[in-house]
C-alpha cells in the first residue's frame, strides 16, 4: 500500500484520524492513501455519523487497520481501550470536524468513542471543520473554535467555496493535501517547506530562519456578556501577509482577532478576541525578527459589565480605557525589539500626514498607509492601494489585491533582512 518511490516523511509515526458525519467525509479516503503513501501507519475512528458517508469496509480496506466503531466493544476488549488507541497516535486528526463534533469537544463531553478518546488524549490534536457557512459563522461555533484553540486545538481550513448546500463562504473542509501538509507540519517540522503552497518551488525562501509576527483583523471589547465594540477589519490583509512570508520561508506566528476567513497554511495562528489579549499573546510570541502590524486593534475597551445591560437601568454610561498599542509597544527599544517593526495608517483624510506623523509617533521602521474612506471599498474588501513610508523616503504602490500587496511587503521585507 505504501510508495517506497516518495519521500516517506511521515516514516515511523501514527496518526488517528477520526472521521465525523459531513458530505466532506469522502475526502478522508483520498487523505489515508496520501498518509499512507508517506510512510504513515493510519487507524481511524469513524463516527455513527460518519458511517452515513463512508463505510467502514472502506476505511478498513485503506488503511489495513480494523475500524473503531464502538466504545462500548471497546470496553470490552480492554478497560483502557479508548485511551490505548489515543496513546498509539502521535497525532490526531479530526476530518471532517463537524460543528457538533466540535461543540461536544468544547463542553468536554464523552458520549460516544470519538469524544472519549478526543477528551482522553493527551496528544496533539489537528482539526479540519467543515460545515454549512452559517454553521461556521454562528457565535456558538466561534466561540467553540476560539475555546478549542486556546486549549491548544490547531485548525487546518475551513476553506472558501461554494458548498454542497449551493451556498458559498468558508466551511468547505481543507482540501487532503492540505490536510496531508499540516499534518507534515505537526509531525515533521524540518518538512515545512512542504506546507505552503506548491507554488513554493518559485518563491525565494529568503526569510527561512527568520521568526516574523503579525497582527490581523479587528478587536471586540465586551460591554457585557453579550455586547461588544467592533470595526469592520476582516483580516484579509493581514493574513495575506502572514501566508506571503510563511511561503518565502519565515516561521510566522499570526495573532488574530475574530475574524470569518480561514487560518492561513503554513503558519501557527494564535486566536484573540480583545486587544489585551492581542498585547499578551505577541509578547509571549516573542523573540521575533520582524513584527507587522495589521490588526485594527480597538483603541479603547470598556470595563464589561457581568450580566446583561439592561434598558431598564437607563442609557448606559460608558467609560472608554485604552487600549494597549501593540504597534508601539513592539516599537519600543530594548533587547526584544525586532529588527523590523511595520505599522499600517488606515486613514479617512490627510493620509500621508497622519502616516508620516504616525511612523514618528509610534517608532516604528516603515509604515503602510491606505485611504479607508468609505467610498475606497478598502476597509473589508479584496483590494489596497499603499504609500510605503520609512526613514528613507516614500513610494506609492498601485491599487492590487491584497495577496498581491503581501507578496510585494514580503519580498521588501526578505531585501531588507538579508542586507542587514
Ligand atoms: O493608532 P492607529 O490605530 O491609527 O495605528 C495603526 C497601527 O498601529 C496599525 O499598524 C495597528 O496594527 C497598530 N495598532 C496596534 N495597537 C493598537 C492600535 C494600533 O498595534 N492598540
Amino acid at each position: 500500500m505504501t510508495d517506497a518511490a516518495l519521500p516517506q516523511r511521515l516514516a515511523g509515526k501514527t496518526v488517528l484520524l477520526i472521521v465525523g458525519g459531513g458530505i466532506a467525509a469522502y475526502k478522508t479516503l483520498p487523505l489515508i492513501r496520501l498518509l499512507r503513501a508517506e510512510g504513515c501507519s493510519v487507524s481511524t475512528i469513524l463516527t455513527k455519523a460518519g458511517s452515513a458517508f463512508v463505510t467502514p469496509l472502506s476505511l478498513q480496506a485503506l488503511t489495513e487497520q480494523p475500524v473503531h466503531m464502538d466504545l462500548l466493544s471497546l470496553t470490552e476488549e480492554s478497560m483502557m481501550g479508548h485511551i490505548q488507541l489515543s496513546r498509539a497516535a502521535d497525532l490526531l486528526v479530526i476530518a471532517p470536524a463537524t460543528a457538533d463534533l466540535l461543540a461536544r469537544m468544547s463542553a468536554g463531553m464523552a458520549d460516544d468513542l470519538a469524544a472519549t478518546v478526543l477528551l482522553a488524549t493527551d496528544k496533539p490534536v489537528l482539526a479540519a471543520p467543515a460545515m454549512n457557512v452559517r454553521m461556521w459563522q454562528h457565535q456558538a461555533t466561534q466561540a467553540n473554535i476560539d475555546t478549542l484553540t486556546a486549549r491548544g486545538l490547531t485548525l487546518v481550513g475551513p476553506e472558501e467555496g461554494p458548498m454542497a448546500c449551493h451556498e458559498y463562504g468558508p466551511g468547505r473542509m481543507a482540501e487532503p493535501e492540505t490536510i496531508r501538509d499540516a499534518i507534515l507540519s505537526l509531525l515533521v517540522p524540518s518538512s515545512v517547506s512542504s506546507n505552503v503552497p506548491s507554488s513554493a518551488d518559485t518563491v525565494p525562501q529568503d526569510l527561512r530562519g527568520h521568526h516574523a509576527l503579525v497582527t490581523s483583523g479587528p478587536t471586540h471589547e465586551p460591554l457585557d456578556p453579550v455586547r461588544y465594540l467592533a470595526n469592520r477589519s476582516s483580516g484579509r490583509q493581514g493574513h495575506a501577509i502572514a501566508a506571503a512570508l510563511a511561503r518565502r520561508g519565515a516561521r510566522v506566528t499570526l495573532v488574530s482577532g475574530p475574524v470569518s476567513i480561514p487560518d492561513p497554511q503554513g503558519v501557527t495562528t494564535i486566536h484573540v478576541e480583545t486587544g489585551r489579549q492581542m498585547m499578551a499573546a505577541c509578547e509571549s510570541a516573542l523573540p521575533a525578527d520582524i513584527a507587522v502590524c495589521v490588526a485594527a486593534v480597538a483603541d479603547w475597551h470598556v470595563e464589561a459589565a457581568e450580566q446583561k445591560l439592561k434598558k431598564t437601568g437607563g442609557t448606559p454610561h460608558l467609560t472608554l480605557l485604552p487600549n494597549p498599542d501593540i504597534l508601539a509597544t513592539l516599537s519600543a527599544p530594548g533587547p526584544r525589539r525586532p529588527a523590523l517593526v511595520i505599522g499600517f495608517a488606515a486613514e479617512t483624510e490627510a493620509v500621508h500626514q497622519h502616516a508620516r506623523d504616525k511612523r514618528l509617533r509610534k517608532g516604528c521602521d516603515w509604515l503602510l498607509a491606505n485611504d479607508v474612506s468609505p467610498n475606497t471599498g478598502i476597509m473589508g474588501g479584496v483590494d489596497n492601494a499603499i504609500r510605503l513610508i520609512t526613514a528613507d523616503g516614500e513610494e506609492d504602490w498601485p491599487r492590487t489585491s491584497k495577496t498581491e500587496v503581501a507578496d510585494h511587503l514580503a519580498a521588501r521585507i526578505a531585501a531588507f533582512m538579508n542586507a542587514s
